[in-house]
Protein backbone atom coordinates (compact mmCIF):
# COMPACT_ATOMS: atom_id res chain seq x y z
CA UNK A 1 0.00 0.00 0.00
CA UNK A 2 1.61 3.66 -0.98
CA UNK A 3 1.19 6.86 0.93
CA UNK A 4 1.62 5.70 4.79
CA UNK A 5 1.49 8.36 7.07
CA UNK A 6 3.20 7.45 10.37
CA UNK A 7 2.63 8.98 13.59
CA UNK A 8 5.77 8.53 16.01
CA UNK A 9 5.12 8.17 19.76
CA UNK A 10 7.31 8.72 21.84
CA UNK A 11 9.60 10.92 20.01
CA UNK A 12 12.30 12.23 20.95
CA UNK A 13 13.01 8.75 22.66
CA UNK A 14 15.56 6.26 21.60
CA UNK A 15 13.11 4.19 19.94
CA UNK A 16 11.31 7.01 18.48
CA UNK A 17 14.51 8.33 16.77
CA UNK A 18 15.32 4.69 15.34
CA UNK A 19 12.00 3.89 13.74
CA UNK A 20 11.05 7.27 12.09
CA UNK A 21 14.67 6.97 10.51
CA UNK A 22 13.64 3.16 9.54
CA UNK A 23 10.20 4.50 8.19
CA UNK A 24 11.94 7.20 6.34
CA UNK A 25 14.48 4.23 4.38
CA UNK A 26 11.42 2.19 3.17
CA UNK A 27 9.71 5.45 1.34
CA UNK A 28 6.84 6.12 4.64
CA UNK A 29 6.28 9.46 5.58
CA UNK A 30 7.05 10.58 9.33
CA UNK A 31 3.66 12.81 10.33
CA UNK A 32 5.07 16.29 11.68
CA UNK A 33 3.05 15.63 14.68
CA UNK A 34 3.51 13.15 17.61
CA UNK A 35 2.57 12.50 21.25
CA UNK A 36 5.51 12.37 23.75
CA UNK A 37 5.75 12.37 27.61
CA UNK A 38 6.35 15.11 30.54
CA UNK A 39 8.87 17.64 30.36
CA UNK A 40 9.88 17.10 26.59
CA UNK A 41 10.91 19.59 24.70
CA UNK A 42 8.04 21.46 21.77
CA UNK A 43 9.65 19.59 18.73
CA UNK A 44 12.46 17.24 17.61
CA UNK A 45 13.99 16.88 14.45
CA UNK A 46 14.54 13.54 12.62
CA UNK A 47 16.81 13.34 9.77
CA UNK A 48 17.39 10.19 7.71
CA UNK A 49 19.99 10.90 4.65
CA UNK A 50 18.74 14.12 2.92
CA UNK A 51 15.49 14.10 4.22
CA UNK A 52 14.69 16.17 7.49
CA UNK A 53 11.46 16.36 9.41
CA UNK A 54 10.51 19.02 12.06
CA UNK A 55 8.07 17.02 14.67
CA UNK A 56 5.78 18.98 16.90
CA UNK A 57 5.67 16.99 20.08
CA UNK A 58 2.39 16.87 22.15
CA UNK A 59 2.75 16.36 25.59
CA UNK A 60 0.49 14.85 27.94
CA UNK A 61 -0.30 18.90 29.94
CA UNK A 62 -3.15 20.01 27.88
CA UNK A 63 -6.00 18.58 28.56
CA UNK A 64 -7.56 16.76 25.11
CA UNK A 65 -4.42 18.35 23.16
CA UNK A 66 -3.36 14.60 22.36
CA UNK A 67 -6.86 13.39 21.30
CA UNK A 68 -6.96 16.26 19.22
CA UNK A 69 -3.72 15.43 17.48
CA UNK A 70 -5.32 12.22 16.59
CA UNK A 71 -8.18 13.02 15.13
CA UNK A 72 -6.65 16.04 12.92
CA UNK A 73 -4.47 13.37 11.59
CA UNK A 74 -6.72 10.55 10.63
CA UNK A 75 -9.39 13.24 9.48
CA UNK A 76 -6.22 14.01 7.15
CA UNK A 77 -4.72 10.67 6.09
CA UNK A 78 -7.41 8.39 6.86
CA UNK A 79 -7.00 4.52 6.40
CA UNK A 80 -3.52 6.01 5.33
CA UNK A 81 -2.69 6.76 8.81
CA UNK A 82 -0.76 3.88 10.91
CA UNK A 83 -0.09 5.57 14.86
CA UNK A 84 3.25 3.73 16.24
CA UNK A 85 4.04 3.58 19.90
CA UNK A 86 6.84 3.10 22.15
CA UNK A 87 6.49 4.93 24.94
CA UNK A 88 6.56 3.84 28.69
CA UNK A 89 5.09 0.88 30.10
CA UNK A 90 2.74 3.12 32.50
CA UNK A 91 1.83 4.55 28.65
CA UNK A 92 0.55 1.57 27.56
CA UNK A 93 -2.68 1.20 28.25
CA UNK A 94 -3.73 4.71 27.99
CA UNK A 95 -2.44 5.03 24.79
CA UNK A 96 -4.06 2.07 23.21
CA UNK A 97 -7.50 2.89 24.82
CA UNK A 98 -6.94 6.63 22.85
CA UNK A 99 -5.81 5.07 19.30
CA UNK A 100 -8.94 2.51 19.98
CA UNK A 101 -11.40 5.26 20.56
CA UNK A 102 -9.93 7.72 18.28
CA UNK A 103 -10.41 4.54 15.66
CA UNK A 104 -7.03 4.82 14.27
CA UNK A 105 -4.50 1.35 13.24
CA UNK A 106 -1.58 1.08 15.19
CA UNK A 107 1.45 -0.69 16.35
CA UNK A 108 2.41 -1.14 19.63
CA UNK A 109 6.13 -1.96 20.75
CA UNK A 110 6.05 -0.57 24.36
CA UNK A 111 6.61 -3.34 26.40
CA UNK A 112 4.72 -3.59 29.93
CA UNK A 113 1.39 -2.50 31.06
CA UNK A 114 -2.08 -4.18 31.07
CA UNK A 115 -1.59 -6.94 27.82
CA UNK A 116 -4.65 -8.33 28.59
CA UNK A 117 -6.70 -5.29 28.86
CA UNK A 118 -5.34 -3.96 25.91
CA UNK A 119 -6.08 -7.12 23.78
CA UNK A 120 -9.34 -6.93 25.00
CA UNK A 121 -9.81 -3.16 24.28
CA UNK A 122 -8.20 -3.32 20.65
CA UNK A 123 -10.38 -6.68 19.94
CA UNK A 124 -13.64 -5.01 20.64
CA UNK A 125 -13.28 -2.02 19.19
CA UNK A 126 -12.13 -3.34 15.85
CA UNK A 127 -9.40 -1.53 15.04
CA UNK A 128 -6.66 -2.58 13.35
CA UNK A 129 -3.51 -3.19 15.03
CA UNK A 130 -0.43 -4.80 15.60
CA UNK A 131 1.25 -5.80 19.13
CA UNK A 132 4.70 -7.26 20.02
CA UNK A 133 6.71 -6.07 22.83
CA UNK A 134 9.82 -7.87 20.60
CA UNK A 135 9.99 -6.54 17.04
CA UNK A 136 13.75 -8.12 16.54
CA UNK A 137 12.56 -10.62 13.85
CA UNK A 138 14.37 -13.27 13.34
CA UNK A 139 14.75 -13.13 17.16
CA UNK A 140 10.98 -13.97 17.28
CA UNK A 141 11.56 -16.34 14.60
CA UNK A 142 14.36 -18.11 16.71
CA UNK A 143 12.03 -18.46 19.35
CA UNK A 144 8.57 -19.45 18.09
CA UNK A 145 11.09 -22.35 16.20
CA UNK A 146 12.50 -23.56 19.85
CA UNK A 147 9.52 -23.85 21.45
CA UNK A 148 7.84 -25.50 17.93
CA UNK A 149 11.32 -28.04 18.71
CA UNK A 150 10.15 -28.26 22.34
CA UNK A 151 6.60 -29.44 21.06
CA UNK A 152 8.36 -31.71 18.34
CA UNK A 153 11.35 -33.42 19.96
CA UNK A 154 10.50 -33.14 23.89
CA UNK A 155 13.84 -35.05 25.63
CA UNK A 156 15.78 -34.42 23.00
CA UNK A 157 18.22 -32.02 25.58
CA UNK A 158 17.94 -34.88 28.21
CA UNK A 159 20.58 -35.08 30.90
CA UNK A 160 22.41 -32.20 28.99
CA UNK A 161 23.59 -28.83 31.76
CA UNK A 162 22.33 -25.35 30.26
CA UNK A 163 24.01 -21.73 31.20
CA UNK A 164 22.50 -18.84 30.02
CA UNK A 165 24.50 -15.63 29.89
CA UNK A 166 22.64 -12.21 28.31
CA UNK A 167 23.41 -9.38 28.87
CA UNK A 168 21.61 -5.42 28.49
CA UNK A 169 22.34 -1.97 28.86
CA UNK A 170 22.99 -1.34 32.62
CA UNK A 171 19.55 0.33 32.79
CA UNK A 172 17.05 -2.83 31.99
CA UNK A 173 16.63 -3.86 35.43
CA UNK A 174 14.60 -7.53 34.66
CA UNK A 175 15.70 -10.39 33.51
CA UNK A 176 15.88 -10.93 29.51
CA UNK A 177 12.11 -12.10 28.44
CA UNK A 178 13.60 -13.70 25.79
CA UNK A 179 16.11 -16.18 27.78
CA UNK A 180 13.20 -16.71 29.79
CA UNK A 181 11.44 -17.71 26.95
CA UNK A 182 14.44 -20.54 25.34
CA UNK A 183 15.05 -21.43 28.73
CA UNK A 184 11.62 -22.52 29.21
CA UNK A 185 11.91 -24.44 25.89
CA UNK A 186 15.00 -26.02 27.03
CA UNK A 187 13.26 -27.21 29.98
CA UNK A 188 10.60 -28.72 27.69
CA UNK A 189 13.29 -30.52 25.93
CA UNK A 190 14.81 -31.84 29.03
CA UNK A 191 17.84 -29.86 30.13
CA UNK A 192 18.97 -30.92 33.86
CA UNK A 193 17.24 -28.71 36.79
CA UNK A 194 17.47 -25.35 35.68
CA UNK A 195 15.68 -21.61 37.48
CA UNK A 196 14.97 -18.53 35.43
CA UNK A 197 17.12 -17.35 38.58
CA UNK A 198 20.25 -18.88 37.13
CA UNK A 199 20.41 -17.34 34.27
CA UNK A 200 23.50 -14.97 34.39
CA UNK A 201 22.68 -11.11 34.34
CA UNK A 202 25.34 -8.81 33.06
CA UNK A 203 24.73 -5.17 33.71
CA UNK A 204 28.11 -3.55 34.52
CA UNK A 205 30.46 -2.09 32.17
CA UNK A 206 33.31 -4.41 33.03
CA UNK A 207 31.62 -7.78 32.59
CA UNK A 208 29.91 -6.53 29.53
CA UNK A 209 33.26 -5.64 27.40
CA UNK A 210 34.45 -8.89 28.66
CA UNK A 211 31.80 -10.89 27.03
CA UNK A 212 32.48 -8.84 23.75
CA UNK A 213 29.98 -5.67 23.77
CA UNK A 214 31.91 -2.82 22.01
CA UNK A 215 31.94 0.67 24.23
CA UNK A 216 29.82 2.35 21.95
CA UNK A 217 26.86 -0.41 22.61
CA UNK A 218 27.39 -0.45 25.97
CA UNK A 219 24.20 1.66 26.63
CA UNK A 220 22.21 -0.47 24.00
CA UNK A 221 22.56 -3.67 23.47
CA UNK A 222 20.73 -7.50 23.94
CA UNK A 223 23.22 -10.05 23.74
CA UNK A 224 22.44 -13.85 24.47
CA UNK A 225 24.46 -17.32 24.85
CA UNK A 226 22.98 -20.45 25.39
CA UNK A 227 25.38 -23.54 25.68
CA UNK A 228 24.04 -27.00 26.41
CA UNK A 229 26.54 -29.92 27.23
CA UNK A 230 25.68 -32.95 27.27
CA UNK A 231 26.17 -34.87 30.77
CA UNK A 232 29.48 -36.73 29.85
CA UNK A 233 31.12 -33.32 28.20
CA UNK A 234 31.26 -34.90 25.01
CA UNK A 235 28.81 -32.81 23.10
CA UNK A 236 28.09 -29.15 23.05
CA UNK A 237 25.63 -27.30 21.44
CA UNK A 238 25.70 -23.23 21.81
CA UNK A 239 22.80 -21.11 20.84
CA UNK A 240 23.88 -17.10 20.26
CA UNK A 241 22.00 -13.62 19.45
CA UNK A 242 23.92 -10.66 19.81
CA UNK A 243 21.92 -7.30 18.91
CA UNK A 244 23.78 -4.36 19.04
CA UNK A 245 22.45 -0.94 18.70
CA UNK A 246 18.41 -0.66 18.27
CA UNK A 247 18.59 -1.16 14.32
CA UNK A 248 17.06 -4.24 13.91
CA UNK A 249 13.95 -3.73 16.17
CA UNK A 250 12.90 -1.05 13.86
CA UNK A 251 13.18 -2.21 10.79
CA UNK A 252 10.61 -5.07 12.43
CA UNK A 253 8.42 -2.17 12.86
CA UNK A 254 8.35 -0.73 9.61
CA UNK A 255 7.42 -4.24 8.21
CA UNK A 256 4.62 -4.40 11.03
CA UNK A 257 3.35 -0.84 9.81
CA UNK A 258 3.49 -1.86 5.77
CA UNK A 259 1.51 -5.51 7.07
CA UNK A 260 -1.39 -3.58 9.01
CA UNK A 261 -1.92 -0.73 6.43
CA UNK A 262 -2.23 -3.75 3.79
CA UNK A 263 -4.26 -6.00 6.20
CA UNK A 264 -6.57 -2.46 6.56
CA UNK A 265 -6.86 -1.63 3.43
CA UNK A 266 -7.78 -5.26 2.34
CA UNK A 267 -10.63 -5.06 5.19
CA UNK A 268 -9.19 -8.47 6.61
CA UNK A 269 -11.50 -10.12 8.83
CA UNK A 270 -8.79 -10.63 11.44
CA UNK A 271 -7.57 -7.39 13.06
CA UNK A 272 -5.17 -7.92 15.94
CA UNK A 273 -1.43 -9.44 14.85
CA UNK A 274 1.87 -10.11 16.42
CA UNK A 275 4.86 -10.47 14.94
CA UNK A 276 4.46 -14.12 14.48
CA UNK A 277 1.26 -13.85 11.81
CA UNK A 278 4.24 -11.43 10.27
CA UNK A 279 6.91 -13.57 10.29
CA UNK A 280 4.68 -16.25 8.48
CA UNK A 281 2.69 -13.83 5.78
CA UNK A 282 6.36 -14.11 4.51
CA UNK A 283 6.15 -10.17 3.74
CA UNK A 284 9.33 -9.17 5.84
CA UNK A 285 11.88 -7.06 4.04
N1 LIG B 1 9.03 -4.11 20.75
C1 LIG B 1 10.35 -4.04 20.67
O1 LIG B 1 10.99 -4.75 19.87
C2 LIG B 1 11.09 -3.05 21.52
C3 LIG B 1 12.43 -2.74 21.23
C4 LIG B 1 13.05 -1.75 22.01
C5 LIG B 1 12.35 -1.11 23.02
N2 LIG B 1 11.06 -1.46 23.28
C6 LIG B 1 10.25 -0.75 24.29
O2 LIG B 1 9.94 0.54 23.80
C7 LIG B 1 9.71 1.45 24.88
C8 LIG B 1 10.51 2.74 24.67
O3 LIG B 1 11.89 2.46 24.67
P1 LIG B 1 12.97 3.62 24.42
O4 LIG B 1 14.30 2.95 24.58
O5 LIG B 1 12.70 4.37 23.18
O6 LIG B 1 12.69 4.57 25.68
P2 LIG B 1 13.06 6.12 25.86
O7 LIG B 1 13.01 6.38 27.32
O8 LIG B 1 14.29 6.47 25.12
O9 LIG B 1 11.84 6.91 25.15
C9 LIG B 1 10.52 6.87 25.63
C10 LIG B 1 9.79 8.11 25.10
O10 LIG B 1 8.41 7.97 25.40
C11 LIG B 1 7.90 9.23 25.81
N3 LIG B 1 6.71 9.04 26.64
C12 LIG B 1 6.62 8.71 27.96
N4 LIG B 1 5.33 8.64 28.33
C13 LIG B 1 4.58 8.94 27.23
C14 LIG B 1 3.19 9.03 26.96
N5 LIG B 1 2.29 8.84 27.93
N6 LIG B 1 2.77 9.30 25.69
C15 LIG B 1 3.65 9.52 24.72
N7 LIG B 1 5.01 9.46 24.91
C16 LIG B 1 5.45 9.17 26.16
C17 LIG B 1 9.06 9.87 26.55
O11 LIG B 1 8.90 11.27 26.60
C18 LIG B 1 10.26 9.44 25.70
O12 LIG B 1 10.47 10.38 24.67
C19 LIG B 1 10.08 0.65 26.14
O13 LIG B 1 8.89 0.12 26.69
C20 LIG B 1 10.94 -0.49 25.60
O14 LIG B 1 10.91 -1.64 26.42
C21 LIG B 1 10.42 -2.41 22.55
Amino acid sequence: MSGIVVMMNGLPGAMGHEVSQACIRRGLTLAPVALTGGGQPADCQVTEGSTSVTVKLVGPDAAGSQRKALEELKKAHGNRLVIIDFTHPTAVNPNGDLYTSVGVTYVMGTTGGDREALMKATNDSGVYAVIAPNMGKQIVALQATMERMARDFPGAFSGYKLEVTESHQKTKADTSGTAKALVSSFQKMGVDKFEMDDIKMLRDDESQKAFGVSEEHLNGHAWHTYTLKSGDGSVEFQFKHNVSGRRTYSEGVADAVQFIAAKCAEKSKKRTFDMIDILEAGVMQ
